[in-house]
This record gives structure tokens, sequence and C-alpha cells, in this order.
């Protein structure tokens, strides 16, 4: 199944009510809210408030990409305030707290995702696939919303794509930066299923629906 999760990083951060409407009217089923601490990533967004206060106004699935150094630290934290799918960095973790971090998030009965950064290979998530909900691609540097899509890392959404079928996995694939009506496509065709957009969905000249977003996979 294919949805789009629009990023609040792009929303008015005034206007954050209207901004989850605006996400429930298009008829999108997720909301994705990146945390940046500063560490991780050049840049620091936001954190829990947030995360409580969307919680507090919608039913979306919220999706939490943690682009920060310890996210084992705040899983039952992100759960408290309303999560619904974490999806943690490869790099932030070493093997044996990303086995240990799976396990937290999935005894709590909430999805878990691993992303993996431009420059890290497919072949590091492997074993973990078998275990997780999602895996996200990141088709730019984590820590900017506006950039441009990087077009050789639909490589590793092919291999991971192969991989899950390969062991019989029903994986999502979500992609996450430069994401437009041009680039959904490429990414659809590579293997991907979830398709993250910030400015492609709050500063668009048109507001679209996700139907509408979706029919340029097509
Ligand atoms: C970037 C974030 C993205 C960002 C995408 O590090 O993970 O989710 O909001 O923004 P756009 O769609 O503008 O590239
Ligand atoms: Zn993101």
């Amino acid at each position: 199944m294919k949805h789009i999760s629009p990023s609040i990083l792009a929303s008015n951060m005034l206007e954050l009510g209207n901004e989850i409407k605006k996400i429930e009217e298009s008829g999108a089923k997720y909301v994705h809210i990146d945390i940046m601490d500063g560490c991780f990533v050049p840049n620091i967004s936001f954190g829990m408030p947030v995360i409580s206060a969307v919680r507090g106004c919608t039913d979306l699935i919220i999706d939490v990409h943690a682009m920060i150094v310890e996210p084992d630290r705040y899983i039952d934290e992100f759960i408290r305030c309303g999560a619904d799918i974490i999806t943690f960095h490869y790099e932030a973790l070493d093997n044996t707290r990303i086995v240990n971090a799976i396990e937290k998030i999935k005894a709590k009965g909430i999805k878990a995702g691993i992303s993996i950064k431009p420059k890290t290979e497919a072949e590091v998530l492997y074993p973990y696939i078998k275990d997780i909900d999602m895996v996200l691609i990141m088709t730019v540097e984590p820590g900017f919303g506006g950039q441009k899509f990087m077009v050789d890392t639909m490589d590793k959404v092919r291999k991971v794509r192969e991989y899950a079928l390969s062991i019989g996995k029903e994986l999502d694939i979500q992609v996450d930066g430069g994401i437009n009506d041009t680039t959904i496509k490429t990414a659809s065709d590579a293997g991907a299923n979830i398709f993250v957009l910030g400015t492609g969905f709050f500063k668009a000249e048109k507001t679209k629906t996700a139907e509408e977003i979706l029919l340029n996979t097509l």
C-alpha cells in the first residue's frame, strides 16, 4: 500500500493545528515528525512537546523520525507522547543497542523503523529487516528540508526491496528528502511505498490530495 507522510518540518509552526487539519483533509494517513538534536545532524528542530501537541489534535499515524544520538534513551518518552512509529538511525547505535531498541519498541506494540543516511550501504540493514516494520532510505543528507533528491540512493531502495522479498517480508520502505511530483515516481519504481513530503506538501503552489500526489507514482 502506498502512502504519503507529510513532514511538519516545512509547516507553519504558528498554525500547527491548522497544518495538521490540512494533512487530514488531504486524505493522508501519516504525519512525519522530524526530531533533530543539533548533534546527530547539524540542525535542531523540535521534541516531545510537539509530538504531544500533534497527538492531542489528531488520530493520524504519528511517524517519528529520530535524527538524534542515543535514540534508544528516548523510546519510552516518544511513545508516551504518542508516537505510532519510531524510526531511528543505524549510524546512531551499535549492533547490541539496535537489537535492544527494536525489541523495546516492538514490545510496546508500536512500529519500529531503521533509517540510513545517503553514504551508508543498504546491506547493513539486512540483519534487522526480519524484525522491523519499516526501512527509511534518506534521499538527502538528514538535517534540513528543501534539499535536492539524490537519485543514486535508489539502488539502496531496490536492494532493500529485493532482500525483503527474498525473505518473504512485507516491509514498508520510506523515502525522505526532495520528494516531489517527479522524484516520487523514481522512488516508487525503485520499490519505495511511503513518501515523506515536507516542501512538496506544505509549500506546494496548489494543495493536492494524497491521492493526487500518489497518482504521480503510476
Ligand atoms: C530531512 C528530514 C525530512 C524533511 C524533508 O532531514 O528528515 O523529513 O522534512 O523535507 P523536504 O520534503 O522539503 O525535502
Ligand atoms: Zn524525516
